[in-house]
């Protein structure tokens, strides 16, 4: 694991995407798992503009979403796919077809998982995941407690996750869905490079559990340590917790 202690936001963000774009010019074909959050949003900003200046091509780019809320409308704004059509797909102008989710249907929901596992499996596996880490050490929607051999499938969120993303529902605790479809630990650690990202001190335990704590459920982000490539970006206010933060 590759632990990068950055100055701010800002220079994480530009060291991301820059890494991003040389990634995509050396094989056309790359695959993304796009994270969604509020870490993330800084990075899709950079990667819009810098995107349009480098002219790099991302037509043969294929997307896979994280994770996704269960039992919203097709056309809420909250849901992750419309959220990523708005802050990366669109301005980009990437074709719509090329982003892939989970079936967020309710009634689907427990097949949505294999479905969503042979998707990512037909585009040849994720070449690139990047990561946000929740206060509680969940990555995607994988609550303490989740398996770390864990396949996409639906989850209970927390209180804690919910009362976190009350934020994009208009600050109502009761509009936040209650379950979501998540990839699994199992399969997130199947993607060839992990990015996992976090700014600010809210997420400095989180990060000491994951970089430096035992692996164990209830830090589900400390999976990671067993991945052969990961690197977790982060800037002075998220490393605030590493014991070995100046080696
Ligand atoms: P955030 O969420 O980027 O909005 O902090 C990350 C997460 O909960 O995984």
């Amino acid at each position: 694991m590759k632990v990068v202690i950055v100055e701010d936001e800002r220079q994480g963000v530009e060291m991301i995407v820059s890494d991003l774009i040389a990634v995509v010019k050396n094989k056309a074909t790359t695959t993304v798992g796009l994270a969604t959050g509020g870490s993330m949003e800084t990075i899709y900003e950079e990667l819009v503009s810098h995107g349009r200046e480098s002219a790099v091509n991302f037509d043969e780019v294929r997307w896979f979403l994280l994770d996704e809320y269960l039992g919203l409308n097709a056309d809420d704004p909250a849901r992750y796919r419309a959220v990523i059509r708005k802050q990366l797909v669109d301005p980009l102008g990437l074709d719509p077809a090329h982003l892939y989710g989970p079936e967020p249907d309710l009634a689907s929901g427990e097949d949505a998982g294999p479905k969503y596992e042979t998707a990512i499996r037909a585009a040849g596996g994720i070449d690139l995941q990047f990561l946000g880490i929740g206060r509680d050490g969940h990555i995607g929607f994988n609550e303490p407690g989740s398996s770390l051999a864990s396949r996409t499938r639906v989850k209970k969120l927390r209180p804690e996750t919910r009362e976190d993303n009350a934020r994009y529902f208009g600050g109502h605790l009761s509009a936040v869905p209650t379950m979501a479809i998540t990839q699994g630990i199992g399969t997130i650690c199947d993607a060839r490079r992990l990015v996992l990202v976090a700014w600010g001190e809210a997420k400095a335990e989180a990060i000491a559990k994951c970089v430096e704590g035992p692996v164990t459920a209830m830090a589900p982000a400390s999976a990671l340590q067993l991945h052969p490539h990961v690197t977790v970006v982060i800037d002075q206010g998220a490393a605030q917790q590493l014991q070995l933060k100046d080696y």
